[in-house]
């Protein structure tokens, strides 16, 4: 058996995390990640008929019976990932009932996986009812995201429009737009439903005056994601208490997006 903290999955965990740390979208233990593996990839490094513990995981999960995830865990800081995964993260298996989360590899000091959970299976379901290929869910406090949202209206149309107007490439990159939910209560299953019912049509889902989620086929698309709509919230935040002399227009926008081939929100546009 090879050893796990060389597996190229624990890798991803550990550099995207301390990215994410060092953009400042994870302060304390904000934020977390679940990342779906293939069995093939984990049986190299772990006996999967050995389960450390099982833990309910308080709502029902049955579209993803026997899938093997990487989950951050609950009041862990992303900062210290990179130094002790095996503490900081875990490896769960959704076990046949559906309910319970079988821990194979992680959580060594007797913690569990992110309080978060039922937002990040519900959107693994949801993404991987419109896309197949869905691996990745991630949840960060982007600081220009977050502030974005005091001071403009949590309309998922207006929203996206402003963010499409502040980089060219926004439309090329999440053409799809961007989800918003108003402020709710986290780490419940009514936050992870309300996610989820989004994630069926947007990648990304802005949580009202919290933060975000991304969702992607891997850790480079999730995260470009998120850093794409935070370098579009800088730029607003730089720049809405000035005169707007100039600006990306709309059928610039349906230019980019015809030239790239994307297929785009086109009622988020005003044409
Ligand atoms: P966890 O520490 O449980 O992952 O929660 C962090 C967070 O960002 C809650 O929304
Ligand atoms: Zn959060």
């Amino acid at each position: 058996m090879r050893d796990i903290r060389t597996a190229p999955f624990v890798e991803e965990m550990r550099k995207t995390t301390v990215n994410m740390y060092r953009l400042g979208w994870d302060e304390r233990n904000g934020g977390n990640i679940s990342y779906m593996l293939n069995e093939y990839e984990v049986a190299e490094y772990l006996d999967l008929q050995k389960v450390i513990r099982r833990i309910p995981i308080g709502f029902e999960a049955k579209p993803l019976i026997g899938k093997i995830i990487i989950v951050t865990g609950t009041g862990k800081y992303f900062k210290n990932v990179a130094d002790d995964p095996e503490t900081n993260l875990g490896i769960i298996r959704i076990a046949a009932d559906g309910c319970t989360a079988e821990l194979l590899w992680g959580y060594k000091d007797g913690g569990k996986f992110t309080s978060e959970l039922p937002a990040h299976l519900m959107s693994h379901m949801a993404r991987l009812s419109v896309n197949p290929e869905n691996r990745v869910v991630m949840h960060c406090h982007p600081t220009y995201t977050l502030a974005m949202n005091y001071v403009h209206e949590l309309d998922e149309k207006k929203f996206t429009h402003t963010l499409w107007e502040m980089c060219t490439e926004c439309i090329v990159v999440f053409p799809d737009g961007v989800g918003v939910l108003p402020w709710m209560l986290c780490g419940t299953n009514s936050i992870g439903e309300a996610t989820a019912e989004k994630m069926k049509e947007f990648r990304l889902v802005v949580w009202g005056m919290h933060g975000i989620y991304g969702a992607g086929k891997d850790m480079d698309e999730t995260f470009g994601l998120i850093e794409t709509v935070e370098k579009a919230a800088q730029i607003y935040m730089l720049t809405a208490h000035l005169p707007r002399i100039n600006t990306i227009k709309d059928t610039e926008m349906v230019e980019l997006a015809e030239f790239f081939g994307v297929d785009y929100r086109k009622d988020f546009l005003n044409l």
